[in-house]
C-alpha cells in the first residue's frame, strides 16, 4: 500500500465515504478538533485530508476560513457538493498531498486532521507540514491515530499504518518542533 493505492481507494469510495465514515465517527470528533485547535471566529484553519468535507463543514461556522487539502479529486468533488448544500461559503478546497501541503508557511492559525495519519507514507512529514502551514503560536490537532491490531484495515480502509503508540505520536509532534503537546482519549473506540 503506497500513496497511489491510497488515492485510488478514495477515488473509488468517494460516493460512499459519508456513510462509511459515519460508522467510525460522529460530530463529537469535530468538537474535539475545534476545542484542541482553539477554533474561533478570527481563525483560518487548514483541514488536512479533508475528504468529503465532514470536518470542514463542521468547523466552517465557527471560524473565519477553512482551507481543505486532499489528494483525491473525487473526494473533493463530493466535498464541494456537501459544502454547497450546507451553504458553507468560507471553505476553499485544494488538491494536494499531505507530504507537501500546497499552502504557504504560516498561512493558518491552526491545522487539523481526522482519520488521515494512517494514510501518510511518512507520518512525521505530515506533522512537519501541518506545523509549517500554521503560524508560530498556532495549534495543530489530529484525531484517530490509536494503535490497533486490525490487519483488515489495510485492505478495507487503505491504511498504511495500523495506528501508532502514544510515544510515537509524541515523537512526531516533537520532530515537528511543536510544543505544549497533549494526548487525550475521545472515548470513541
Ligand atoms: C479516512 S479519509 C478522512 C476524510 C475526512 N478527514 C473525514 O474525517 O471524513 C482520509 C482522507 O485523506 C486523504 N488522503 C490520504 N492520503 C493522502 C495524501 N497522501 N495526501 C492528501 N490526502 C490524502 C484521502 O483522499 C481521504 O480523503
Amino acid at each position: 500500500m503506497d500513496s497511489a493505492d491510497v488515492r485510488a481507494f478514495f477515488e473509488a469510495v468517494s460516493a460512499d465515504w459519508d456513510e462509511m465514515r459515519s460508522s467510525f465517527y460522529n460530530e463529537a470528533v469535530i468538537d474535539s478538533l475545534a476545542q484542541h485547535s482553539r477554533a474561533e471566529r478570527s481563525m483560518a484553519v487548514v483541514d488536512v485530508g479533508t475528504g468529503t468535507g465532514f470536518v470542514a463543514a463542521g468547523l466552517a461556522p465557527a471560524v473565519g476560513r477553512v482551507l481543505g487539502v486532499d489528494s483525491s479529486p473525487a473526494m473533493l468533488s463530493v466535498a464541494r457538493e456537501n459544502l454547497g448544500a450546507l451553504g458553507v461559503d468560507n471553505a476553499e478546497l485544494v488538491q494536494g498531498d499531505i507530504g507537501r501541503i500546497p499552502f504557504a508557511s504560516a498561512t493558518a492559525d491552526a491545522a487539523v486532521a481526522n482519520m488521515v495519519l494512517h494514510h501518510a507514507p511518512e507520518p512525521s512529514s505530515m506533522l512537519v507540514e501541518m506545523a509549517r502551514v500554521t503560524r508560530p503560536g498556532g495549534w495543530v490537532a489530529i484525531t484517530d491515530e490509536v494503535e490497533h491490531p486490525y490487519e483488515w484495515m489495510r485492505t478495507e480502509q487503505a491504511d498504511i499504518w495500523l495506528g501508532f503508540a502514544e510515544a510515537e505520536i509524541a515523537g512526531f509532534f516533537a520532530d515537528a518542533r511543536l510544543v505544549e503537546y497533549g494526548y487525550a482519549s475521545l472515548g470513541m473506540q
